[in-house]
C-alpha cells in the first residue's frame, strides 16, 4: 500500500456506466468504509443517497497490484500508441477482470436557492483507513467545489462533529472556518459539531 503514488488513482462520478461492471463490489466496499469510519447513527444507506436528485458521489479508486505489475511490465518496452487492435482489447480485458479497490468517496448536495448563490453541501467525506494522509480526501473535496463551482457559482458549506479534527484540518486546509456558536447535541446527546462555510 505505500507504494501508491497520486497516479495510481482513479477518480470518477458514481454510478456511471463505464464502471458498471464493478457496480456490485462498489457499494459493498463503499458500505463496509462507511460502516467502520462511522458510528451507527450516521452510517449512511449510500445506495439511496446517490440515488436523491440533488445528491452526487465521487469515487477514487485503483485496481489491484498483482494486476497493475503486470500492466506496468507489459508497458515496459511497449507504448499505448503502437498496441496492436488485438492487444488493446487484451488490456481492456485484463482491466475489466481485475479486482477494483475503493480509496475513498464524497457525496454532496446542490441545494438551489431563489434568493442566494447555490449551495454545495458536503454530506459525507470518506478515505479508507489505509490510505489516508496522501491527499486524497483534499483532492476529492477540491474535484467537488470544482465541479459545483465553488466559489464563484456555489457557496460551500458542512456540519462536521468537534471531535473530527483531522476532518476539520483538512475543511481548514481547502478554505473552510468555523461560523456561528457550537451545534450542541448535533448528531446525538454529548456529540456537538461546527457548521463551517467556505471563506476563499
Ligand atoms: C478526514 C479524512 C477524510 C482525511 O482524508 P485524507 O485523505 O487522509 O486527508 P489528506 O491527506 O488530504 O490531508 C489533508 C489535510 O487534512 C489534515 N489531516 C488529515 N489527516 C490528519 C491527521 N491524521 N491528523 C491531523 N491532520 C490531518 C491535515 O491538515 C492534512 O494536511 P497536511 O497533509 O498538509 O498536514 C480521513 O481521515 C477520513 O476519512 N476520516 C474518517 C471519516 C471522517 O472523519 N470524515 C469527515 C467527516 S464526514
Amino acid at each position: 500500500m505505500e507504494d501508491f503514488f497520486p497516479r495510481d488513482f482513479h477518480f470518477s462520478i458514481f454510478p456511471t456506466k463505464n464502471l458498471s461492471s464493478h457496480h456490485e463490489t462498489i457499494l459493498e466496499q463503499i458500505e463496509s468504509i462507511e460502516r467502520k469510519a462511522f458510528p451507527k447513527n450516521e452510517v449512511m444507506p449510500i445506495k439511496d443517497e446517490i440515488t436523491k436528485k440533488s445528491n452526487t458521489m465521487l469515487i477514487a479508486y485503483y485496481y489491484e497490484e498483482p494486476n497493475q505489475k503486470l500492466n506496468k511490465r507489459e508497458n515496459n518496452n511497449i507504448t499505448r500508441k503502437n498496441l496492436s487492435r488485438k492487444q488493446q482489447a487484451n488490456n481492456n480485458n485484463i482491466r475489466e477482470s481485475q479486482k477494483i479497490k475503493i480509496a475513498g468517496y464524497i457525496i454532496y448536495s446542490l441545494l438551489y436557492s431563489a434568493h442566494s448563490l447555490p449551495i454545495t453541501r458536503i454530506i459525507k467525506l470518506c478515505i479508507h483507513t489505509s490510505l489516508r494522509k496522501k491527499g486524497l480526501g483534499t483532492r476529492l473535496l477540491e474535484m467537488c467545489l470544482g465541479r459545483t463551482g465553488v466559489p464563484e457559482k456555489s457557496r460551500a458549506e458542512l456540519h462536521v462533529d468537534v471531535q473530527r479534527k483531522d476532518a476539520i484540518n483538512l475543511y481548514r486546509k481547502v478554505g473552510f472556518e468555523i461560523y456561528g456558536d457550537l451545534l450542541e447535541n448535533y448528531y446525538e446527546i454529548g456529540r456537538d459539531a461546527w457548521f463551517m462555510v467556505l471563506v476563499k
